[in-house]
């Protein structure tokens, strides 16, 4: 058992017992992973390729070409990872069932020892008495499906539905708290767009489909879902950076009212009933995006939560008036994460005022949060990530505030439990509250993870 008080506990730390304090004694405090990026066995006990299998072995696509096929091993070292996030005093885990570990080709033949994998697991949570939330989609599709068109086929919406009736069935016993997707925005515009996330296309007509085809998944999936688990609680995370314009110009604010309405509320509007933003779809046609795309509003989301994940401010700096002609870059002098990500708490503070105001979801979740930094390690082993510390000791305040101003806020999951495959950046980047030392797969808690367990504890 790690001990509560004194271990890596530092008089210039944050005190976590007065932060602890300005949240009710409920609140889940909880840690995150996702499939791909931590469980590795990617070739083991019938398991198919997925989308970042494929991506990931094309040369060129992750740093140092880093792949998922071992990451952190977590498929036959869960039962450690369950028992540390204990000691850690977890009230809830985040993880997200790779799809193609339980349907290989994505639809038709279940895998049962793949099944299997995740039964043992939400079992080992329980019994540690860690509250399991389950994702369905955390952006590794199988391969499979991509060879039909993957989500931009609106066939999709029909295999997502059976993938997630598949999944209430065999774990709803256990599990009550679901995500459907986890950034369905990364996902659509990252993926398809952009070209720097798998399956790595570079076509926006492509990407508006997929995003339509994600939401309307979405909706289906929540009625199979709670056709099997009539309790269940179900959410998405969404992505909400903060958007800022670069200066008090209008061309720099116009940009950042565009990038949000083509991006943040071009999911949030149809999430909540009222179809897509007049201004996303304004500049999406005027940036050629909907060529070939017959646009028609989504059914509502009916979300018993929304999950937010937050990081960062964006700066958004106009280069003309022309749609999409922007480009987000920090502001000189900013304090930056090692991601490059801007420092800016007060940023999580307004982000989710806002979606209390405009958009009054039952309740939110901050499903991601946590920060990017080079772990030292001192001569007694310990890693002093005393910029993790501050990082999250600053968001956990900028939430508490959240809360005071009337936000309806349930919960907290850090990013990461451990350190794991980020995605095209590969091991480079450390956001685990837990330092895994990829040769030996040898887990040690940073002195982040120390000081999260007091916040937690502290009553
Ligand atoms: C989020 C992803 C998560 C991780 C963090 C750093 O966008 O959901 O998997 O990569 O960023």
């Amino acid at each position: 058992m790690l001990p509560v008080v004194n271990a890596g506990e530092d008089e210039t730390d944050p005190d976590p017992r007065e932060l602890a304090r300005r949240f009710p004694s409920d609140f889940v405090w909880g840690f995150a992973a996702s499939a791909y990026q931590i469980e590795g066995a990617a070739n083991e006990d019938g398991r198919g390729p997925s989308i970042w299998d494929t991506f990931s072995h094309t040369p060129g696509k992750t740093a140092n070409t880093d792949t998922g096929d071992i990451a952190c091993d977590h498929y036959h070292r869960y039962r450690e990872d369950v028992r540390l996030m204990a000691e850690l005093g977890a009230r809830a885990y985040r993880f997200s069932v790779s799809w193609p570990r339980v349907m290989p080709q994505g639809r038709g033949a279940v895998n049962q020892p793949g099944l299997d994998f995740y039964r043992r697991l939400v079992d080992e949570l329980a019994a540690a008495g860690v509250e399991p939330t389950l994702n369905l989609f955390h952006w590794d599709l199988p391969q499979a499906l991509q060879d039909k068109g993957g989500f931009a086929n609106p066939d999709i919406v029909g295999w997502f539905t059976d993938f997630a009736h598949l999944m209430a069935i065999r774990l709803g016993d256990t599990v009550t708290d679901w995500m459907t997707f986890n950034e369905p925005a990364v996902y659509a515009f990252l993926g398809h767009a952009d070209g720097i996330h798998a399956p790595g296309l570079t076509h926006w007509p492509t990407a508006i489909w997929v995003a339509d085809n994600e939401l309307r998944a979405h909706a289906a999936a929540v009625d199979a879902i709670k056709s099997e688990v009539p309790a269940a609680r179900i959410g998405v995370a969404v992505d909400i950076n903060h958007f800022a314009p670069a200066s008090d110009s209008e061309r720099d604010v116009r940009a950042a009212a565009a990038y949000r309405a083509t991006r943040d509320t071009w999911f949030l509007d149809p999430l909540f009933g009222r179809g897509y933003p007049a201004l996303g779809v304004e500049q999406h046609r005027a940036a050629g995006h909907l060529e070939g795309v017959d646009l028609s509003d989504p059914p509502h989301g009916r979300l018993d939560y929304l999950g937010v994940n937050y990081y960062r401010q964006e700066t958004v700096h106009a280069k003309s008036d022309a749609p999409f002609d922007w480009e987000v870059r920090p502001r000189q002098g900013i304090e930056l994460t090692e991601m490059g990500w801007e420092v800016v708490p007060e940023g999580l503070t307004a982000g989710l005022s806002w979606l209390q105001r405009d958009y009054a979801p039952s309740e939110i979740v901050i499903t991601e949060n946590g920060a990017a930094y080079p772990d030292r390690r001192a001569a007694d082993g310990e890693v002093q990530d005393d910029d993790r510390v501050s990082y999250l000791a600053r968001h956990i305040a900028a939430a508490a505030d959240a809360r005071d101003a009337g936000v309806n806020l349930r919960g907290y999951f850090v990013w990461s439990l451990m350190d794991n495959f980020e995605w095209s950046l590969g091991y480079g980047k450390r956001f685990g509250v837990i330092r895994v030392d990829f040769e030996d797969q040898r887990r040690t808690p940073k002195r982040s993870a120390r000081w999260y367990q007091r916040l937690i504890a502290a009553k």
